[in-house]
């Protein structure tokens, strides 16, 4: 095989001062909206991603183990749907713990195998090529951008002779609005060729207790993983957010399907965030929001395939936790 030119691209991440202006723009824009509001992507620093490996393994955020059953489960039947000469993107893909199992397999029946991990966190990335460390016949190209900006990058340099893979793990299409969320998978579709793949991990609706549960456990680990945002504001903007007057509060929304994660000012209360020239006035009970997490049922996810761009070749389903795998190809 030759050697294709992905190595140039990660050359260039995005410079410190352009990502910091950028968490200035969001923190400037969300805070000043009626609902206050913090993008979630901001929520992955180095802490936040740690925390977010922590949420993983806790017993009762059943959505990582069950994405993970399902591939290590089907592996022989994912495999059977792809061909042999591929390329592998993920999009968010964390430090891709769950994602070794289908390398590897990958891997046993063709390498060597070009994988591109594509996260907005270098320390996100950064624990991705610890845990992939050793993988033989593995050639892994990561790419510190957002989704699309890397999604682009990789098709502009992909070998021509090759079927792309891109995988979207971890539930994490749910952090986008509903309907946002069909606008970006066109767009994912947009950098496709026919006969690509997307092998995608969505959570299924469920018992509004057991949701509840998984995004606001007993430990007080997602609490942390939600609060560290106000620790990254005051550290990389200079704000003066005192954290135990901000507790983690979670609902559910039933009719939007969606589990929202805010932040709950405990009191009146001003802050400012010098960086931005920026000084809010809490009312007590007044919320930022900063994470959606909207759940699916099968049928809405087949429509939304061919809504895109795709058809669904497959769907495999977790039943200890309603969780889908499903395979989508670009048509
Ligand atoms: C919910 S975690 C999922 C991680 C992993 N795929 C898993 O299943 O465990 C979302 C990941 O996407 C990354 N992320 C969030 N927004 C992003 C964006 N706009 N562009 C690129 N990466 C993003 C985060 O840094 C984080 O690592």
């Amino acid at each position: 095989m030759s050697t294709p030119p992905f190595d140039v691209l990660n050359a260039d991440a995005v410079p410190r001062t352009e990502a910091i202006e950028a968490f200035a723009d969001a923190v400037r824009h969300g805070l000043t909206q009626p609902q206050r509001e913090l993008p979630s992507c901001y929520l992955y620093d180095e802490v936040g991603s740690a925390l977010y490996e922590a949420i993983t393994l806790l017993p009762e955020y059943g959505l990582s183990r069950a994405d993970e059953r399902l591939l290590f489960r089907h592996t022989d039947s994912i495999l059977r749907l792809l061909p042999d000469r591929l390329i592998v993107a993920e999009l968010g893909s964390g430090s891709a713990r769950k994602t070794r199992w289908l390398l590897q397999a990958f891997i046993n029946r063709a390498a060597p195998l070009i994988y591109i991990p594509i996260d907005l966190s270098g320390s996100a990335l950064k624990n991705c090529r610890k845990e992939l460390f050793g993988l033989g016949g593995l050639r892994l190209v990561d790419l510190e951008r957002s989704y699309l900006e890397g999604l682009q990058d990789v098709a502009a340099h992909r070998p021509p002779d090759h079927t792309l893979l891109v995988l979207f793990l971890g539930s994490t299409l749910g952090n986008f609005e509903r309907s946002t969320a069909e606008v970006f998978l066109s767009e994912i579709r947009r950098n496709l060729q026919p006969g690509d793949a997307l092998l995608m991990g969505t959570d299924l609706e469920k018992p509004k207790a057991d949701l509840l549960l998984a995004y606001d456990d007993p430990l007080g680990v997602t609490a942390a993983f939600n609060r560290n945002l106000l620790v990254r504001v005051n550290r990389e903007l200079n704000g003066d957010f005192v954290l135990s007057h901000f507790y983690h509060d979670v609902r559910y929304d039933a009719a939007q399907r969606r589990i929202e994660m805010h932040l709950r000012s405990d009191r009146r209360q001003t802050v400012r965030i010098e960086d931005v020239e920026l000084t809010c006035d809490f009312q007590t009970d007044e919320t930022i929001w900063t994470e959606s997490c909207h759940k699916f049922n099968l049928d809405e996810l087949r429509a939304m395939a061919s809504r895109s761009g795709f058809y669904s070749a497959a769907q495999w389903i977790d039943n200890d936790w309603p969780f889908v795998e499903s395979l989508w190809f670009a048509d």
